[in-house]
């Protein structure tokens, strides 16, 4: 047996050894990343009225999370039908991604028996599968040009998926639209044969879109130039309320002659944001093609997470595939672009009524999640101090984050900082 004296001094060199790993850390390099501001400030602040319009979910018009009917209906029947919990292929489960093909490019669309598609991990996911795909396979240049601004993560996914990032002009700050005329000087300005990335509706963060003779202008240089799009189209439905409407781009280069890739999300549209459901596809020549690419997307899926959860995509399918739940669905769709529409109108009407002189027309004039204010980073920090309003610097706020309950409360805010 051992003495209690070995004992101890056993302990304190295992003590003074941990202290020797301790200084010597592995990860003493790493360095710290940046704070999610918005949340921290939104959770230290106590003010019971306080407004968090830096979310990107829905949110009803009681600002509580929103699952929709459809969605518990589809969910009910996949437990009630006891499937075993196998893994799906690398690719997915086969009767979601047919159904999302069909969802996006249309019941009668020429790209459907040629079109390469996997189930991801999100409209996220999907991206980044595409990134790679690209860095891999895309016979150009590895550059992609994404609008200025875009959603924060386009830049991060390309690059970390070994493309080199670029810009394109998108929108004018004087007029708060789009701004055609840079766009259209950027993609002709661009190398011959260049990637193009395009929000395919509900443009995050601006909330400004094309409008489909814009679109037809924008295809047009897309074609001279020889340049590739690339299609996110990750608010389907839900910035008119119209699914095949919010297809428009998508569906129009595809019939231009478009070999486009896109990528799908289901997190917005079907409110599945934790489930992580969505799709990316390529549209092929024809069925060789296509199967090369799809072995190739099969390579890049299977090192990564060699196939996707299957529970949210079941929900999708079942929803989908069946009549009635699809057109349950679809209303369900309509509603929450229509309440979003309703509190951009119901915040445009609070400030006039205030009496602002502003021009705040881009607010009803923009659509889906967002709205791009016009408000410079010094307001909306005066917004957070002064008036317990949250949001991202650059002046963009959810209007998913709208309630008719707060909607006077926000305007009085905004005008009292902008006038
Ligand atoms: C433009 C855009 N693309 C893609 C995504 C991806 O979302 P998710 O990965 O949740 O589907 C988002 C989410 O906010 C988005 O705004």
């Amino acid at each position: 047996m051992l003495s209690s004296l070995r004992i101890a001094s056993r302990r304190a060199a295992t003590a003074r050894n941990l202290v020797a790993v301790r200084a010597s850390s592995t990860w003493r390099n790493v360095a710290q990343g940046p704070p999610v501001r918005i949340t921290e400030a939104f959770k230290a602040d106590s003010f019971d009225k306080k407004i968090n319009l830096g979310v990107g979910a829905y949110r009803d018009d009681q600002g509580k999370p929103y699952v929709l009917p459809s969605v518990r209906k589809a969910e009910d029947k996949v437990i009630a039908s006891r499937m075993n919990k196998e893994y799906a292929g690398i690719t997915g489960v086969p009767e979601f991604t047919k159904a999302a093909a069909v969802l996006a490019y249309g019941k009668d669309s020429s790209a459907l028996d040629r079109l390469a598609i996997t189930q991801s991990i999100s409209g996220t996911g999907a991206l980044r599968i595409g990134g790679a795909f690209l860095a891999r396979w895309f016979p150009g240049a590895k550059t992609i040009y994404v609008p200025q601004p875009s959603w924060a993560n386009h830049a991060a996914v390309f690059k970390d998926s070994g493309l080199t990032v670029n810009k394109y002009n998108y929108y004018s700050k004087d007029t708060l639209g789009l701004n055609l005329e840079m766009m259209l000087g950027d993609i002709n300005a661009a190398y011959p044969g260049s990637i193009f990335l395009f929000h395919a509706c509900a443009h995050n963060p601006t909330g400004v879109d094309p409008t489909e003779e814009q679109w037809k202008k924008i295809e047009a240089a897309v074609k001279a130039k020889g340049h590739y799009a690339f299609f996110d189209m990750a608010y389907q439905g839900f910035a008119s309320g119209d699914v095949d409407k919010d297809a428009f781009a998508v569906r129009y280069f595809v019939s231009q002659g478009h070999d486009i890739c896109l990528a799908q999300s289901f997190a917005k549209n079907m409110g599945l944001y934790g489930e992580r459901v969505g799709a990316f596809s390529v549209v092929c020549a024809n069925q060789s093609e296509k199967a090369r690419v799809d072995s190739q997307i099969k390579i890049l899926v299977r090192p990564m997470y060699s196939n996707p959860p299957i529970h949210g995509a079941r929900i999708a399918a079942e929803i989908l595939n069946t009549p009635e739940l699809y057109e349950q669905w679809l209303g369900e769709v309509k509603e929450m672009a229509d309440r979003i529409i309703t509190m951009r109108a119901l915040l445009k009407e609070n400030l006039e009524k205030l009496g602002s002189q502003h021009d705040w027309s881009h607010i009803t004039n923009q659509i889906g999640m967002f709205a791009y204010t016009g408000l410079t980073p010094e307001q909306m920090d005066q917004l957070a101090k002064e008036h317990s309003v949250y949001a991202t610097k650059d002046g963009r706020i959810s209007v998913a984050g709208i309630t008719s309950e707060n909607v006077g409360r926000l305007a009085e805010a905004i005008f009292k900082v902008k006038g």
